[in-house]
């Protein structure tokens, strides 16, 4: 495998894409190749088994492309897959996600820890060790349909806000303050801002996206598989199996401020 092979990334759809956004930043000599199956999302409210056959279609995609190591930007893709995937490929650099739970744990070791994420993740059994671990504060928070805001290109409507206020009421209640937020979806990452907003200030919001790219460094760099030099063209390439509008909204979330 060359070093200057490009990295593969996948979500369902457009989520991946804060992973993507972490890992151009934090790999700046590494070249992307991502693809959201925007197609077959949400995978969030399909059953593992579903999941599987999707992800296992993904990898074989970007394998033929080339790439040198293959990042699971989906906290349920990897709840549901990432065992199969490392069965298959054993020699392959396969990173996963999960819900940032222990950092939550490690930073906030006393008070209410918000476990946002979809109904596969939270209802896995590599969730259940995570929660049986690092738990015994936390509340975990399906949220199905969350992330369908983001595939519209919505991350700040009254309706999605609605949403969220739903789903925080009965943390909030009382003048309660949760201690963490933790943001189980890559997808939910976009909604970082209006999340923030609807909590009190010293209730944390803590992703995993940060954690996964480190871990993927470390793990090129153990395999000597890091890319040294910046490439000459193009970073990213961006593949969906959704159609234009899918792709200029992931293009549009990758160029996005934040
Ligand atoms: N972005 C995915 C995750 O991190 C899930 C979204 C979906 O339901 O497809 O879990």
């Amino acid at each position: 495998m060359q070093k200057n092979a490009p990295i593969g990334i996948f979500d369902s759809g457009s989520g991946g894409i804060s992973v993507l956004r972490t890992a151009l930043r934090m790999l700046p000599d590494e070249h992307f190749i991502y693809f959201g199956d925007t197609a077959n999302a949400p995978y969030g409210t399909k059953t593992e088994e579903e999941v599987t056959v999707l992800a296992k279609q993904v990898a074989e995609k970007l394998l033929s492309l080339g790439c040198k190591a293959l990042v699971i930007a989906c906290n349920t893709a990897t709840c549901a897959a990432a065992a199969t995937l490392r069965a298959m490929y054993p020699d392959l650099i396969i990173i996963g996600m999960e819900p940032a739970l222990k950092l939550a744990h490690d930073l906030r070791p006393e008070g209410d820890i918000l476990v946002l994420a979809t109904p596969v993740s939270l209802s896995s059994a590599k969730y259940r060790l995570l929660y049986t671990a690092y738990g015994e504060h936390a509340h975990s928070v399906p949220c199905p349909g969350l992330m369908d805001f983001v595939e519209r290109g919505d991350i700040e409507s009254p309706e999605l806000k609605a949403y969220l206020e739903d789903k925080f009421a009965p943390y909030l209640a009382k003048g309660n303050t949760p201690a963490a937020v933790v943001l189980g979806c890559t997808h939910y990452v976009f909604l970082h801002k209006v999340i923030r907003s609807l909590l009190p200030e010293s209730t944390l919001v803590l992703d995993g996206n940060e954690g996964t790219v480190r871990q993927l460094g470390r793990r090129l760099t153990q395999e000597n598989l890091i890319s040294t030099h910046a490439p000459a063209g193009e970073r990213v390439k961006i593949l969906t199996s959704g159609n234009e509008s899918s792709l200029a909204l992931m293009q549009k979330l990758l160029d996005l401020p934040m």
